[in-house]
């Protein structure tokens, strides 16, 4: 079955507005040419408004790096769907291992954002991904499809076909080691399978899986080849034109 794939790159707390329309700008002509793959560029809060006004009616979508679940009110320093479908956000990074290691973010917490976000015509890109100590112990695809599972909870085998999953192990985010293609593949393999089970096989096989963790120009093509790898969360490489559409035009 024949999935489009999906660049997205993170900023994270990277770029100001001048910054990001520069970056938006930049990168533009770039992949104006292709047709072939969503490409998604994920920022802060701050620039979201002048980026998507940059990116207008070109190929590229503006994503958040976080949404809350409820509609309005006193949730001090969160974002609602209604103030970035104000905007034209179409995607948001849910359950990244930043928020989750360094902000509390909970599983609970990742599906809630998840399911408000979808509702609102928002796509969730989930995160989940193990820690070196989890690798090591082998324990690594349990805990993945635990995470996957948690985040799931709630949603219809429909909805859960035109979500996004991104599998980062930590150990490879922004070190510059990334996983083989073949650790990949075996996590978003597993990660398919758990959706197949928990839904049906028609989600599973229409589910996006991208990989994330020091995706290069360089790294992209063989991770593109992996049957179950359906496009890249990129980080660093993202922050630059020439490296992030040099990994879109795979
Ligand atoms: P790097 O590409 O910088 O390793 O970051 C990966 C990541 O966390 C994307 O969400």
């Amino acid at each position: 079955m024949a999935r489009r794939p999906i660049i997205a790159g993170n900023w994270k707390m990277n770029n100001t507005i001048a910054a990001g329309v520069k970056l938006i700008n930049e990168l533009k002509p770039l992949v104006a040419d292709n047709k072939e793959v969503d490409v998604v560029a994920c920022a802060p809060a701050t620039c979201l408004s002048a980026i998507a006004e940059a990116a207008k009616g070109s190929n590229i979508a503006i994503g958040a790096e976080n949404v809350h679940w409820e509609k309005s009110g006193a949730y001090t320093g969160e974002i609602s769907t209604e103030m970035l479908n104000e905007i034209g956000v179409k995607y948001v990074v849910l359950g990244h291992s930043e928020r989750r290691d360094y902000f509390g973010e909970t599983d609970e917490g990742v599906n809630k954002r998840s399911r408000a976000a979808y509702a609102a015509g928002i796509t969730p890109i989930i995160c989940c991904g193990e820690s070196l100590e989890i690798r090591e112990a082998g324990t690594y695809i349990d805990h993945v499809v635990a995470q996957i599972n948690a985040a799931l909870e709630g949603f219809t085998a429909a909805e859960v076909a035109e979500l996004v999953i991104a599998y980062e192990p930590i150990w490879a985010i922004g070190t510059g080691k990334t996983a083989t293609f073949e650790q990949a593949e075996e996590v978003c393999k597993a990660i398919r399978e758990a959706v197949a089970k928990k839904f049906d096989q028609a989600a599973a096989d229409a589910i996006r899986i991208q990989y994330g963790g020091s995706v290069k120009p360089a790294t992209i093509k063989d991770l593109m080849q992996q049957p179950n790898v359906d496009g890249a969360l990129v980080g660093g490489a993202s922050l630059k034109a020439a490296d992030f559409s040099a990994i879109v035009n795979f």
